[in-house]
């Protein structure tokens, strides 16, 4: 497995120069259009890396973005990979190692998530606080102990500087946050109204299909992370999610969500 991340990461670096990113993105659901943002050196396909899995879900594009931010220097993935599109854990993963091997030393995420925190209101955005995981591990297998350790800490899995920052930038915007504990299950199937009474039960304020992975395997490599989850439906309200509606919504909250993400990296 290292080395094929191994092996990723070198054929990148030969395509880009060399490019080092600082920050390493994740463009979640109906939120691509950061991409815009970002002042392009180098766009590689996922489908023409060697290595990489190929995105199939409607609205994402499946690109690896080199370039700057606000002058720091980002790797962007537009589209990422789901477990319930059938990859494994492996995979899903597998662009956040190769990441890391390129040189970042944050990982930013964003995501489409389902309120259950009843004060949540459909465009909002939550700064993710923590996460309840509701799928298999990603680091289950032998550990890659040149990575990071077999146990890893999950205390403050999402970085509280990063966190105590981006209240300050969303004050100065005039960005309404929420704050909230993100349950990460497999999907594709929206929750039961009897899953979103559990999840909120359990402490979670927002459930989702995605990021847990990813952020698991970013803090096994002591990467700090900073998440935020557009709510695009509520899930105890009686109206019913599609995923059409949530594009919609991404799309609505992503201009708040990339003025976030530009002041954030702009600080770093
Ligand atoms: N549940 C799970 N994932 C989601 C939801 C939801 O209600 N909304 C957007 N992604």
């Amino acid at each position: 497995m290292l080395e094929e991340i191994k092996k990723t990461a070198a054929w990148i670096k030969a395509q880009t120069h060399d490019f080092t990113p600082e920050v390493g993105i994740i463009l979640g659901t109906g939120l691509g259009d950061f991409a815009d943002r970002i002042e392009t050196e180098y766009a590689l396909d996922y489908k023409s890396i060697p290595g990489f899995p190929v995105s199939t879900v409607e609205g994402h594009k499946g690109r690896l973005i080199f370039g700057r931010v606000e002058g720091h220097r980002v790797v962007a993935m537009q589209g990422r990979f789901h477990y319930y599109e059938g990859y494994g854990m492996q995979q899903v993963t597998f662009p956040v190692r190769v990441m890391q091997q390129l040189g970042i030393r944050y990982l930013f995420v964003s995501n489409a998530s389902g309120g259950i925190n009843t004060s949540f209101r459909v465009g909002d955005l939550m700064v993710i606080t923590d996460h309840i995981n509701l799928m298999p591990n990603p680091l289950i297998g032998p550990n890659m102990a040149e990575l990071g350790p077999r146990f890893p800490d999950m205390h403050n899995c999402y970085d509280r500087e990063l966190i105590a920052r981006a209240t300050r930038i969303a004050e100065e915007e005039g960005i309404k946050l929420q704050y909230g504990v993100y349950v990460g299950g497999t999907g594709p199937t929206f929750e039961t109204q009897a899953e979103y009474r559990y999840f909120k039960a359990i402490g979670g304020d927002a459930a989702g299909m995605s990021t847990v992975p990813e952020v698991i395997v970013a803090r096994h490599m002591s990467i700090p992370v900073f998440g935020v989850s557009v709510i695009t439906n509520c899930g105890l309200s009686d109206e019913v999610g599609d995923h059409e509606d949530v594009q919609r919504q991404g799309k609505k909250a992503g201009v708040r969500m990339q003025r976030l993400f530009e002041r954030m990296i702009k600080e770093l």
